[in-house]
């Protein structure tokens, strides 16, 4: 089964890149900008990365991404993940950024994506991985903060794919960004949404219903209720599934209890995604690996996943297909 996850063709559609920010390279980057962080040693810094929450988690996050600064950073932030991608066979990757987090400590929209996207192309180039990007809004913030950052995206708007909506859940609802989904989806950008992670179903229902959603990251409360899961299979919505976080962030207590099977044998389109690996302890294929040992996944099981991530990416049809024809042959000569 190692093996089998090792080498079977994926993509990965939740990864938030702030969260993908190992402890090596953010000291290096903290040396370079001469940054204090709170920590002396990688050692501590994984003893530091023990959560009760989805809040918790944030606190740790944000305070890390404090030291990206200059384009640079952002670019070696960016290609370290990519490379990783490449590693474990991640096809092509669809890889959130949070604005917000560095456009509030002064550093210029235009510094974070283009070295975000300066590392997707040579990525593409280098190590064939191909990327698209999902400016994600900070849900603690207000929809006029959004809003803000919307206009500061328009110039640059033929390298980002979606936007999206994380942070802190409990008490932010999809209903508060209703007009700026709506004016970010008149852009052209599709819009998908962190929903019912924390927050209970009604917020998976507000994100399909008002935000006109087109996938859920993570989803796990929609599962409480039984016509919300009826309409998310009659919308063909896919579920970003990210076993290693939920466990982190005790969204569920065990991976044992993990509702990922219940979910695919719902008739959910579920995919597995790592969402922020350097504090949940573990890439991408660690979260296949783990979830499979947990479940007891079959190799078809796997392959659906897999299947899943190509088909219920944001790529063109015709590129799709090329993936898929990929897996199909890997799956045929591997079962
Ligand atoms: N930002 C980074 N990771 C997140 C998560 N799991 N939920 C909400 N916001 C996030
Ligand atoms: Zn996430």
């Amino acid at each position: 089964m190692k093996t089998f996850i090792e080498k079977l063709p994926k993509a990965e559609l939740h990864l938030h890149i702030e969260g993908s920010f190992e402890p090596e390279l953010m000291f290096k980057i903290a040396q370079r900008n001469k940054i204090d962080i709170p920590y002396n040693s990688v050692e501590e810094i994984e003893k530091a990365y023990k959560f009760d929450c989805l809040q918790d988690f944030l606190n740790i996050y944000y305070q890390g991404a404090g030291v990206l600064v200059n384009e640079q950073d952002f670019y070696d932030l960016t290609y370290s993940y990519l490379q990783k991608c490449a590693d474990q066979n991640v096809r092509h990757t669809e890889i959130m950024f949070d604005p917000q987090t560095h456009t509030d400590r002064g550093i210029a929209f235009e510094t974070v994506i283009n070295g975000i996207s300066k590392a997707c192309d040579d990525a593409k180039i280098k190590l064939g991985v191909s990327s698209l990007l999902i400016m994600s809004y900070l849900r603690h913030l207000s929809e006029e903060d959004a809003f803000k950052t919307l206009n500061q995206s328009l110039p640059f708007k033929d390298k980002i794919k979606a936007v999206g909506l994380d942070s802190s859940e409990k008490g932010n609802p999809p209903s508060k960004f209703k007009n700026v989904f709506e004016a970010s989806v008149k852009e052209g950008y599709v819009p998908l949404a962190h929903a019912g992670e924390e927050g209970a179903a009604e917020y998976v229902w507000e994100a399909i219903d008002l935000l006109g959603i087109k996938r859920i990251d993570h989803g796990n409360n929609s599962l409480q209720d039984e016509d919300l899961v009826k309409e998310i299979i009659k919308r063909d919505i896919a579920l970003t599934v990210c076993p290693l976080s939920n466990t982190a962030l005790r969204v569920v207590d065990d991976l044992k209890n993990h509702p990922l099977k219940k979910m695919m044998d719902l008739g959910l389109k579920v995919t597995v995604n790592s969402d922020d690996p350097a504090y949940f302890g573990g890439q991408v294929n660690k979260n296949y690996m783990e979830i499979q040992k947990a479940l007891n996944l079959s190799k078809a099981d796997l392959y659906q996943l897999a299947k899943n991530s190509f088909q219920y990416s944001l790529l063109d049809e015709n590129i799709k297909l090329v993936y898929l024809n990929e897996l199909e042959v890997y799956f045929n000569n591997n079962k």
